[in-house]
C-alpha cells in the first residue's frame, strides 16, 4: 500500500483497508455540488455502526446553502468579538495535556502549516488559517454531530464509530471531509442557529465535498504513532 498522502482522494477504494488509506482530513473543497442522495445512502449504510446497546446515540443536522451560510454567519459574529465570543461545548483537549500527545498535536500542526508554508512566527498567517476552519474549509456541505446531553463517553465513542463509518463511506463515493471539533468552541451559537434546544450537545462538524487534489493542504504526509506505541502484543510467542 502506498503512502496515503500520494494516494488520490477521489478513486473508489477497493478495500476497506484503501479506504482507510485514502481518508484523510481534506481542508481545500472544490465548489462541486453534492448530491443528497449519495448522502441519503451514506447514511442508511452508516446506520450498521455498532454502539454499545444498541443506544445509537448520534445525531446530525446536514446542511448546504442558506442554513449553512447562517451558521457561518452566525459564527462569524462570535468570532470578531475575540475570546468573549466563545461559546465553547466541552474542553477539546485535556488541560495541561502532557506527552506523548502533547508533541502528536504539535507535529500535525507543524506539518499543516509548513505545507502552506506558513511559518512559525507569522501569526496572522496561522491565525487565518485557523479561522478557515469556521468557513468549513469551503466545504457545500456540513454536517454537525450531536446527541442528548445525558450521554456519557461510551456513548460518544458510539459517535466516533459512526464518524468513522461516514467518513469512510464518503471515501467509496469519491468524496471527502475534515472533522471540525472547532466548532465545539462556539458549541452554543451553533446550536442556537441550528434551534436545537439545550438538551443536545454538539460533538463536531464534518465539512463534506470534493477534494481539491491540487492544494498543498491536501498533500502532506500525516504521521502516526508507531505500533509499539500503541499496542501491547501479550502471550503471542509462547
Ligand atoms: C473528532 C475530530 C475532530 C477534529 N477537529 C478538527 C478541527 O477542528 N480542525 C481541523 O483542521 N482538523 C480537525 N480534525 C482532524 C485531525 O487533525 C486529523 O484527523 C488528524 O490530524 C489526523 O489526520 P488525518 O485525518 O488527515 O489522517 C479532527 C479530527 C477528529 C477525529
Amino acid at each position: 500500500m502506498p503512502a496515503t498522502d500520494t494516494l488520490s482522494l477521489s478513486v473508489t477504494p477497493q478495500s476497506v483497508t484503501d479506504a482507510l488509506h485514502r481518508r484523510r482530513s481534506v481542508r481545500a473543497f472544490t465548489d462541486q455540488p453534492v448530491d443528497p442522495a449519495i448522502l441519503g445512502e451514506i447514511f442508511a449504510a452508516a446506520q450498521r455502526a455498532p454502539s454499545g446497546g444498541n443506544l445509537q446515540p448520534w445525531q446530525a443536522t446536514v446542511l448546504t446553502g442558506a442554513p449553512w451560510q447562517a451558521v457561518k454567519d452566525a459564527v462569524a459574529a462570535r468570532v470578531a468579538m475575540g475570546r468573549e465570543g466563545y461559546e465553547p461545548e466541552y474542553d477539546i483537549y485535556p488541560k495541561g495535556l502532557t506527552d506523548p500527545w502533547e508533541t502528536r498535536r504539535f507535529g500535525v500542526g507543524e506539518g499543516l502549516y509548513a505545507a502552506l508554508g506558513i511559518p512559525r512566527d507569522d501569526k496572522p498567517g496561522r491565525l487565518g488559517q485557523f479561522l478557515h476552519n469556521f468557513r468549513g474549509f469551503g466545504a457545500p456541505v456540513m454536517l454537525f454531530l450531536h446527541c442528548s446531553r445525558i450521554m456519557g463517553p461510551p456513548q460518544w465513542s458510539d459517535m466516533g464509530m459512526w464518524l468513522q463509518s461516514v467518513m469512510l463511506l464518503l471515501v467509496e463515493h469519491g468524496l471527502a471531509s475534515c472533522p471540525q471539533e472547532c466548532w465545539a468552541m462556539y458549541g452554543a451559537t451553533v446550536r442556537r442557529a441550528l434551534a436545537l434546544g439545550d438538551d443536545q450537545i454538539l460533538f463536531t462538524g464534518l465539512a463534506i465535498g470534493y477534494a481539491d487534489e491540487s492544494a498543498a493542504v491536501n498533500n502532506w504526509p500525516v504521521p502516526r504513532a508507531h505500533l509499539e506505541e500503541v499496542i501491547d502484543w501479550r502471550g503471542f510467542e509462547e
